[in-house]
């Protein structure tokens, strides 16, 4: 009878932190924050070119493009983002630019644990740079980080990039 008891005990025991649990992790899944200590393995699903062709390209080249001085027979014409939405689409694609060098780092997708991670690196730190400069709005550093970030996809290219 005893033992009996004692697994009843037990059992409501369990139910009730089980219940419990169910309650912590439905308050987890509702706020939106990234949780501090996830340690997800997430395995590569995308190549190299793809991501190249998907993210980093077009990335990089709304940043080229996002600010610019051309001399034309009508003057001279400046562009640059004028808007909350303008600067806010360049700061979408910079992020999605340090993201894409993130990925590059991924291990399963990381080609060597030297130059390759030496310059996915670069981009990342570039990719940064072009961050602060929308977070300050600033035209100027928009333009002075396009110069780094282009050398860091020729770097790579012209060690890692196969013909
Ligand atoms: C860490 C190395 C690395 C960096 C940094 C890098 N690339 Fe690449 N990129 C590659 C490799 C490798 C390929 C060739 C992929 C293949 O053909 O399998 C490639 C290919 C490409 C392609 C061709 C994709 C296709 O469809 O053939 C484009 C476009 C490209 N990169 C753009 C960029 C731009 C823009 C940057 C900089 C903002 C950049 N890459 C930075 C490694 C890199």
């Amino acid at each position: 009878m005893r033992t009996v008891n004692w697994l009843f005990i037990v059992s409501v025991a369990l139910f009730i932190s089980g219940i419990g649990f169910v309650i912590a992790s439905a308050r987890t899944a509702r706020s939106a924050a990234p949780a501090a200590e996830v340690a997800v393995v997430t395995i590569p699903v995308a190549s190299v070119k793809q991501i190249m062709g998907a993210i980093t390209g077009p990335a990089a080249n709304v940043i080229y493009g996002a600010v610019s001085t051309s001399v034309t027979a009508a003057g001279i014409k400046e562009v640059a983002p004028q808007t909350d939405e303008e600067w806010a689409v360049v700061g979408n694609n910079a992020a999605a630019l340090a993201e894409s060098a993130n990925m590059m780092m991924t291990d399963g997708r990381a080609i060597d644990n030297g130059d390759w991670m030496k310059f996915s690196q670069q981009l990342l730190d570039t990719s940064k740079e072009a961050i602060k400069a929308v977070d300050a709005k600033s035209a100027i550093g928009i333009l002075d980080a396009g110069g780094p970030i282009n050398e860091t996809c020729d770097n790579c290219h012209e060690k890692y990039q196969r013909q």
